[in-house]
């Protein structure tokens, strides 16, 4: 494959069954939360695709309790185009939006994959410092009391 051929946007309606097979993959592997809101929510996704095929995807979520803060979620690339750089694309055209968004004052994610954020600017911090995470969507995670994702944080 190559990699030069890889396009990213941000997900349109045309990329949901895509999307939600890629997400539905991973999560039944336990790498990731599983998604139920894909179809009404794909706008918040960034997609890399090689031709029409989507080969990868990275979240985001904003929380509007007035803590200006947005979170990195459900980043995926299918196995055999990990490596060549497209998950560290999808997060890097992912903060570039949230760079833009006025209400978005620090970024962060609960990630096994923290090498890969510290490159592009993450610093590793303290899950309790995200109760709104942990009490919308870590409650209903199977490893919630053996977690093994660490908090990272990008702050603006
Ligand atoms: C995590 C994931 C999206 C990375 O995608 P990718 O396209 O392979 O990432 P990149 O090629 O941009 O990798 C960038 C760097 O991060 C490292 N990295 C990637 N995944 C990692 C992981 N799970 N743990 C530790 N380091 C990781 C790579 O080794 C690479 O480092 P290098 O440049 O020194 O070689 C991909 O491995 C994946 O889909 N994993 C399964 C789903 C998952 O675990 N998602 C994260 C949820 S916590």
């Amino acid at each position: 494959m190559l990699m030069t051929s890889i396009d990213y946007r941000q997900a349109v309606k045309e990329d949901v069954s895509q999307l939600q097979e890629l997400l539905d993959y991973f999560a039944e592997n336990g790498l990731i939360l599983q998604r139920k809101d894909v179809e009404q929510n794909y706008e918040s996704f960034w997609v890399a695709h090689d031709g029409e095929q989507v080969v990868g995807c990275c979240g985001q979520r904003i929380y509007e309790n007035g803590s200006q803060k947005a979170e990195i979620c459900s980043l995926c690339v299918r196995e055999e185009y990990q490596g060549h750089g497209i998950g560290s694309a999808l997060v890097g055209n992912v903060l570039a939006d949230l760079e833009t968004n006025p209400d978005v004052e620090l970024i962060f994610a609960f990630t096994r994959a923290g090498p890969m954020l510290e490159k592009l600017g993450f610093e590793m911090t303290k899950r309790e410092r995200f109760p709104e995470k942990i009490m919308a969507f870590c409650n209903e995670c199977p490893h919630y009391s053996n977690c093994d994702e660490q908090a990272w944080e990008y702050v603006l």
